[in-house]
C-alpha cells in the first residue's frame, strides 16, 4: 500500500486531468430553444431553422466550428450572460430589459406578438384578454405583455405549440405568441385563429456584453444574408417545410388522439375495448418509438441514448461517491474514536454539511452554471455534481458501519503489528461494508432514479428522452409508462444483484483478511 494520503492526492490529480481535457476550443456554441418554426425547430434529431443558418455563417466565417444547444427559452439569455454559449438566435425580441444583461446584433427581422384563439370565442378587442387564462411560452414577450399590459399572472408553458394544445383541452382561453410560431400552430387546426399584432417588435441575435469582435461578425452577416436575399430566401424554405412538417404532426396527432380515446374507452367498458385498447397502444407504440422521423431515425432513439446517459451518470457518481465516501468516514471516525487527522475532520464536515444543506438540483446547476462552466462536457459534470453529492450520504453511511465494529478489532490487528491504515482497510472496513450494504444499496438505489434531473442542464437522460418523444408526439401514456418501466427494471436489477453480493459477504464470514490473501 502506498503512503498514508495517496488516495486523496491521485484523486486531485485525476480531477485535474479531467478538467483540463475539458476545456473548450474554439467553438461558437449557439443557445436556442427549438419550437419555434420557422426560426427554430426540430427536423427529427436536428435543430433547423433562419437562426441556425445565421449563426452557422457567422461560425464558418470566423473559422470557428459550431454547435447547436438547445434549452428551454428561459435558459437562453442567461446561457450567454454566463458564457455557457456564445451566443443566443432564438427569435428573441430586442427589450430594454434584456439591453442591460446582453448585447444586441442588428435587428434581422421585424415581427410582433399576436393572439390565438379558439374559433368558438372569436378574439376582437385586448379588452376580452382581461381576467381569462392567458398561456404563453415562458420567459417570452407574450409573458411581459399579459404581466404589465394586462396587470395579470399568465399560465407559462414550455413552448408555443403546448400552449395551444392546453387551450385545445379547455384549460386556457386564449394563447399569446410570436406571429410565425403561431400561425404554424394554427396550421391543420381548424378550430383556431390568430388575430392582428398586439405589439410590434424586432428579433436580433444577443451575445455577452462587450464581445464586439464576434458582434461585428453577426452584422456583417446580417448585412450581406440580407442584401443577397438569403434572409428571405431562408424565411421562405424553412416556413415551407415546417408547414409540411405541422400538416404530417397533426396527422399523426389526430391517430394519438383517436389512441386516447380509446385508452379512455378501455377502462371503461374493459372487456368490450380490449382489441381496441390494443390496437391503439400498438399504434402509439409505434408512433412514439418507431416510426422514421425526417432525418431516417426513430424516436425510440431517444430512449436508447438516454438510458445509456442514465447508467454511465449513475454507475460513475456510485464509484466516485464511494472513494470520497470511504476517504471521509475513515477520517470522521478516526478523528472521533483516536483524535486523528483534525484539519481534514473539519474539512469533511463543511463538506458534509454544504451537500447535504442544499438540494441537488441546485448543486448541479451552481456545478454547470459556476464551478465547471469552462468543462464541455455534460456527462462529466453530471457525474462529478451527483458523485460529489453521495459521497455525503455514502460517508455517514460508512461512519455508521465503521462505529459499529468492536474497537479490540481494531486493538487485535495493531497488536498482530498491522499499521493503523492497514487493519483499517483489511479488518475493519470490510466488516462495516457488510454491515450497512442494505443502507449503502438504498443510497445507490436514490442516486440512481435522482439522475432524471439532468435534464436541468440540457442532458439528455432517460427520463429527458421521454420527455421529449412526449413533446413532439403529444402522446402522454406511452413514453412516460415505458420510462418508469425501463427506471423499474433498472432498479429492480440493481437490487437483485445487491442481494447477490449480501448473500456471499455472508457466506465468506468476517474473516475477510483471509479470503483477501
Ligand atoms: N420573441 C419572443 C421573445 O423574445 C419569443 C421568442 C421565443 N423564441 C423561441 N425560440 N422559443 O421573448
Amino acid at each position: 500500500m502506498a503512503g498514508r494520503f495517496s488516495p486523496m492526492s491521485r484523486f486531485v490529480a485525476l480531477l485535474a486531468t479531467v478538467l483540463a481535457l475539458g476545456v473548450r476550443g474554439e467553438t461558437l456554441t449557439m443557445a436556442t430553444e427549438a419550437t419555434f418554426p420557422p426560426y427554430e425547430f426540430l427536423r427529427g434529431q436536428e435543430v433547423v431553422g433562419l437562426d441556425v443558418e445565421i449563426a452557422r455563417t457567422v461560425a464558418a466565417k470566423l473559422g470557428w466550428s459550431f454547435r447547436v444547444e438547445n434549452m428551454d427559452f428561459d435558459a437562453v439569455i442567461p446561457a450567454v450572460i454566463s458564457g455557457k454559449a456564445s451566443l443566443a438566435a432564438s427569435g428573441i425580441t430586442i427589450t430594454e430589459d434584456r439591453k442591460k444583461n446582453v448585447d444586441f446584433s442588428e435587428p434581422y427581422v421585424k415581427t410582433g406578438i399576436v393572439v390565438i384563439f379558439p374559433k368558438a370565442t372569436p378574439f376582437e378587442t385586448a379588452d376580452q384578454l382581461k381576467g381569462k387564462k392567458i398561456g404563453v411560452q415562458s420567459g417570452t414577450t407574450s409573458e411581459t405583455y399579459v404581466l404589465e399590459q394586462l396587470h395579470q399572472e399568465p399560465e407559462r408553458f414550455k413552448s408555443t405549440p403546448e400552449a395551444c394544445a392546453a387551450m385545445l383541452a379547455g384549460r386556457c382561453a386564449f394563447v399569446i405568441a410570436d406571429i410565425d410560431p403561431a400561425k404554424n400552430c394554427v396550421k391543420g387546426e381548424p378550430a383556431l385563429a390568430i388575430s392582428d399584432f398586439l405589439s410590434s417588435e424586432e428579433y436580433a441575435i444577443a451575445v455577452p456584453k462587450g464581445k464586439s469582435d464576434l458582434l461585428a461578425a453577426i452584422n456583417a452577416t446580417i448585412r450581406e444574408a440580407k442584401a443577397d436575399g438569403r434572409i428571405a430566401a431562408w424565411l421562405a424554405a424553412y416556413t415551407a417545410e415546417s408547414d409540411a412538417l405541422k400538416d404530417s404532426e397533426s396527422a399523426d396527432r389526430a391517430a394519438v388522439a383517436e389512441g386516447s380515446a380509446a385508452f379512455v374507452g378501455a377502462i371503461a367498458g374493459l372487456r368490450a375495448s380490449v382489441r381496441a385498447f390494443w390496437t391503439a397502444l400498438c399504434d402509439d407504440f409505434y408512433l412514439c418509438f418507431f416510426k422514421k422521423a425526417a432525418d431516417g431515425s426513430s424516436r425510440g432513439l431517444y430512449l436508447v441514448k438516454g438510458l445509456g446517459v442514465t447508467i454511465e451518470v449513475a454507475f460513475a457518481a456510485i464509484v466516485l461517491g464511494l472513494f470520497i465516501g470511504f476517504l471521509v468516514a475513515v477520517i470522521r471516525s478516526s478523528h472521533d474514536k483516536y483524535g486523528y487527522f483534525s484539519f481534514l475532520n473539519a474539512l469533511a464536515k463543511v463538506y458534509l454539511t454544504i451537500i447535504r444543506g442544499t438540494p441537488m438540483v441546485v448543486q448541479l446547476l451552481i456545478t454547470y452554471y459556476i464551478i465547471l462552466r469552462s468543462v464541455d462536457s455534460k456527462i462529466l459534470i453530471a457525474i462529478l455534481a451527483f458523485g460529489i453529492n453521495s459521497g455525503a450520504y455514502q460517508a455517514e453511511i460508512l461512519r455508521a458501519g465503521i462505529v459499529s465494529i468492536d474497537p479490540g478489532q481494531m486493538e487485535a490487528g495493531r497488536a498482530l503489528g498491522l499499521s493503523y491504515w492497514r487493519t483499517m482497510l483489511r479488518i475493519i472496513l470490510p466488516q462495516a461494508v457488510r454491515n450497512v450494504l442494505p443502507a449503502l444499496g438504498n443510497e445507490f438505489i436514490v442516486l440512481m432514479k435522482d439522475t432524471s434531473i439532468v435534464g436541468y442542464i440540457a442532458l439528455i437522460d432517460l427520463a429527458k428522452g421521454g420527455d421529449i418523444i412526449r413533446s413532439q408526439t403529444y402522446s402522454v401514456y406511452t413514453p412516460y409508462l415505458t420510462v418508469a418501466a425501463i427506471y423499474l427494471v433498472l432498479v429492480m436489477t440493481f437490487t437483485w444483484l445487491l442481494g447477490k453480493l449480501e448473500r456471499y459477504l455472508r457466506n465468506t464470514g468476517a474473516d475477510v483478511v483471509h479470503n483477501n490473501s
